[in-house]
C-alpha cells in the first residue's frame, strides 16, 4: 500500500516536469484557485457584519457600502475562476501534447524486438486510454481538488470562528458524511477500474474481429464473434451501470445529511438565541447555516476528483514506464558512417576522404536466437561479394528471412560477426548501414499516400523520370498506367485498394529507386505470376549489375542462374553450390527442386 502511493508520488512528480517553462503560470494558478475559494469563504462571513451593522441596525449607507465591497468580491472571485480554469486548460493541452510527442518519438525508436513480444493495442493503448485519463485529470481534477481543500478549510475555519460549540455539533454530521463518501467511493473505485478492465477487452475484441474480418466471414465465424462479443459488452454494462450507481449514491446523500445538519444547527442556533449564547445572534446564525449547507461539498468534490487524479496516475505510469524502454539507437556503438554522395555509397573516413562501397557481406560463424532459450541460427558462415547474387532456399521457418534481417541490425547477434565491406557491422552506424542497402521485405507495406510518394520512399528527392524508370524495373508502370490517377492514385489501408502482387511490385520499384551496392529481396516475387516474374526478372538484372544481391525466393526457377546457392535447414547451412552442383549431389535442393517440378 505504501508503496503505490509512493509509486503515485514519484509519477505526480515526472508529470509536473512536463510543465516545465510554465512553473510561473501554475503558481499564478495556485493563487487564482486560493483567491476564488477565499471570495467564496470570506463572502458569506461578510454576511455577519453586513446583517448585524446594516439590516438590524437600519444603517442604510453601510449597507450599500458593504454591499457593493461584497459585490466586488464575488466578482473578482468569479474572474479569478474563470482565469484559473482558462488557464488550465491551456496548459494542459501543452502537457498533453509533449506527453504524445515523446510516446510517438519512443514508438519510432524502439527495436523490432520490443514489437515481438507487445501488441500493437497495448501500444495503442497508451495514445488512447491513458493519455485520456490524464487528460481529464489535467483539465479539471488537479486545480479541482486545491479548491476543495482550500474550500474545506475555510469552511470549518469560518464555523469554528463564528461559534466553536455549533461548529462541534455540525463537524459531528460532516464526518459521518464524509466517511459514507470514504466507504462509497472505495465501491466506486472498484467498479470504474472494472469498467476500465471491460473497455479495453472489448476493444481488444473489436481489434481483432477487425483485423481477421477476411477469415472471420470466410469460415463463418459471425456469430460466434457476436456471442464472444454480446458477453464482454454485458461485462462493460453491468460494471458501468454499477459504477454510476455508487456515483449518484452520494449526491442525495451528502443533500440529505447537509439539510439534517442544516436544521439541527438552526434549531439549536435559535434556542442558544433565545438564551442570549449566541453573541452574534441571527446575524451569526445566518452565515454559520450557509457554511453548513454547503459543507459536504468540498469532500465530495475532493473524492470525485481524487479518483480521477488516481485513474490518471496508473495511465501516466504506464506511460512513463514506457518511455523508459531501451531504445535501439542506446546499444549502437557504431562509430563508422557510411554516407551517400551524388547517389554513389561511401564509407567516411575522414572528412575529406571517402572510400567507395563495394557492398561485400560476410557471415562468419555467427549463432542467434530471437530469445534466449532458443537458438535459431546455429553456426552461419557464408560471403557475397560485389556483382554476385547469393540465393537462400529452405523450407518454410527454416531461417531465411531471419539471416537478412540480422544485416540491417534489426536484431543483435549471439555471437560470430557479420561484416559490411570488412567492417563489423556493430561498428557501423545503424541509420547509416540501414542506408547503405535496399530491401524488400517479405511482408509488403505501403503508406497512405500516393503511388508516387510510395514509390519515392527511400529517396523523396527523385524526379518523375526516375520514379517511372524504377517503376518500369519493377515491372509496376503496366499496371499503374491503367489506373485512373496513375502515379497519383492515393492508396490507403496499406494498399488495401491494390492485389498482392501490385503490392509487391511497388514494393520493388520503391527498392529499386535508390541504388546501394547491397540489394536483399526477401520472396519479393511471391504473389506474382510466372509470366509477369520472368519480365521483372530480366529488367532487375539491369539493376543488379555491379551489386551485391542476397535473394530468397520461394520458387526454385528463379534463384537458378545465382552465383551460389544455400540451403538451409534448422537454422543450418545444409548445402551450398550452384544449381547445377546442388543438383549433382542429389540432396535437399534436388528433392525441393524436383518436388517442385513435379507439382508445377
Ligand atoms: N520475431 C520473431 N520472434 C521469435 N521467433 C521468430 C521471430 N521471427 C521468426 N521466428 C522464428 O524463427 C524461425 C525462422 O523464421 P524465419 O527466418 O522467418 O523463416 P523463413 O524466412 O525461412 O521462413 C521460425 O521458427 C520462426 O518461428
Ligand atoms: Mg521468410
Amino acid at each position: 500500500m505504501e508503496k503505490k502511493y509512493k509509486n503515485a508520488f514519484a509519477t505526480l512528480l515526472k508529470l509536473f516536469s512536463f510543465f516545465k517553462g510554465y512553473e510561473l503560470l501554475l503558481v499564478i494558478v495556485g493563487i487564482l484557485i486560493v483567491y476564488t475559494s477565499f471570495a467564496n469563504i470570506f463572502g458569506t462571513y461578510m454576511l455577519k457584519d453586513v446583517i448585524a451593522n446594516g439590516i438590524t441596525a437600519g444603517n442604510y449607507n453601510y449597507l450599500l457600502r458593504s454591499a457593493s465591497i461584497l459585490g466586488l468580491i464575488y466578482f473578482l472571485g468569479a474572474t479569478s475562476d474563470l482565469a484559473y480554469t482558462q488557464i488550465m486548460i491551456k496548459l494542459s493541452q501543452r502537457v498533453i501534447y509533449r506527453l504524445r510527442e515523446k510516446l510517438n518519438k519512443k514508438v519510432l525508436s524502439l527495436p523490432l524486438s520490443y514489437f515481438d513480444q507487445h501488441q500493437v493495442g497495448e501500444i495503442m493503448n497508451f495514445f488512447t486510454s491513458d493519455i485520456d485519463s490524464t487528460i481529464n485529470a489535467l483539465n479539471q481534477s488537479f486545480a479541482n481538488i486545491l479548491f476543495s481543500c482550500c474550500n474545506a478549510v475555510g469552511t470549518m475555519l469560518g464555523m469554528y470562528l463564528i461559534d466553536w460549540r455549533l461548529a462541534l455539533i455540525a463537524t459531528f454530521i460532516i464526518i459521518i458524511t464524509v466517511i459514507f463518501i470514504a466507504i462509497n467511493s472505495v465501491e466506486c473505485r472498484k467498479y470504474f477500474r472494472r469498467q476500465q478492465e471491460t473497455l479495453s477487452i472489448i476493444n481488444g475484441c473489436v481489434e481483432e474481429d477487425l483485423r481477421g474480418i477476411k477469415v472471420n466471414k470466410a469460415f463463418e465465424h459471425e456469430d460466434q464473434s457476436y456471442k464472444v462479443f454480446e458477453k464482454k459488452n454485458a461485462d462493460w454494462r453491468d460494471a458501468t451501470t454499477k459504477a454510476f450507481f455508487h456515483t449518484q449514491l452520494n449526491t442525495p446523500f451528502i443533500v440529505s445529511l447537509s439539510y439534517l445538519n442544516f436544521a439541527i444547527c438552526a434549531i439549536v442556533g435559535i434556542i442558544f438565541i433565545a438564551n442570549g449564547m449566541l453573541p452574534g445572534g441571527i446575524a451569526a446564525l445566518t452565515p454559520f447555516v450557509m457554511y453548513v449547507r454547503t459543507s459536504a461539498q468540498p469532500f465530495n468534490f475532493f473524492t470525485i476528483h481524487f479518483n480521477t487524479i488516481l485513474n490518471c496516475l496508473a495511465g501516466a505510469e504506464r506511460i512513463f514506464a514506457f518511455y523508459e524502454t531501451e531504445e535501439e539507437n542506446v546499444n549502437d556503438k557504431g562509430h563508422v558512417k557510411l554516407v551517400k554522395i551524388n547517389d554513389t555509397y561511401y564509407r567516411e573516413k575522414g572528412p575529406n576522404d571517402h572510400i567507395l562501397l563495394e557492398g561485400d557481406i560476410i557471415f562468419d560463424h555467427v549463432v542467434f536466437g530471437y530469445n534466449k532459450e532458443k537458438i535459431i541460427l546455429n553456426d552461419i558462415s557464408f560471403y557475397a561479394h560485389k556483382g554476385q547474387k547469393l540465393a537462400f532456399v529452405g523450407s518454410t521457418g527454416a531461417g531465411k528471412t531471419t539471416i537478412i534481417s540480422l544485416i540491417s541490425r534489426f536484431y543483435e547477434i549471439n555471437s560470430g560477426t557479420i561484416t559490411y565491406d570488412g567492417i563489423n557491422i556493430q561498428d557501423i552506424k545503424i541509420e547509416s548501414l540501414r542506408r547503405a542497402m535496399s530491401m524488400v521485405t517479405q511482408e509488403t507495406h505501403l503508406f497512405s499516400d500516393s503511388i508516387l510518394n510510395n514509390i519515392k520512399y527511400p529517396r523523396m528527392h527523385s524526379t518523375f523520370e526516375e520514379v517511372q524508370k524504377a517503376s518500369d524495373i519493377a515491372g509496376a508502370s503496366h499496371f499503374i498506367s491503367k489506373l485512373k490517377d496513375g502515379y497519383n492514385t492515393l492508396l490507403y489501408d496499406d494498399g488495401a485498394n491494390l492485389s498482392e502482387g501490385e503490392r509487391q511490385l511497388l514494393s520493388l520499384a520503391r527498392a529499386a529507386i535508390s541504388h546501394p551496392p547491397l540489394l536483399i529481396l526477401d520472396e519479393a516475387t511471391s504473389n506474382i505470376d510466372t509470366r509477369t516474374e520472368k519480365i521483372v526478372e530480366k529488367t532487375m538484372d539491369t539493376l543488379m549489375q555491379n551489386k551485391t544481391v542476397l535473394v530468397i525466393a520461394h520458387r526454385l526457377s528463379t534463384v537458378r542462374n545465382s552465383t551460389a546457392i544455400l540451403v538451409l535447414e534448422h537454422g543450418k547451412i545444409i548445402e551450398r553450390g550452384s544449381h547445377d552442383e546442388l543438383l549433382a549431389l542429389k540432396g535437399k535442393y534436388y528433392a525441393l527442386y524436383k518436388g517442385i517440378e513435379e507439382l508445377s
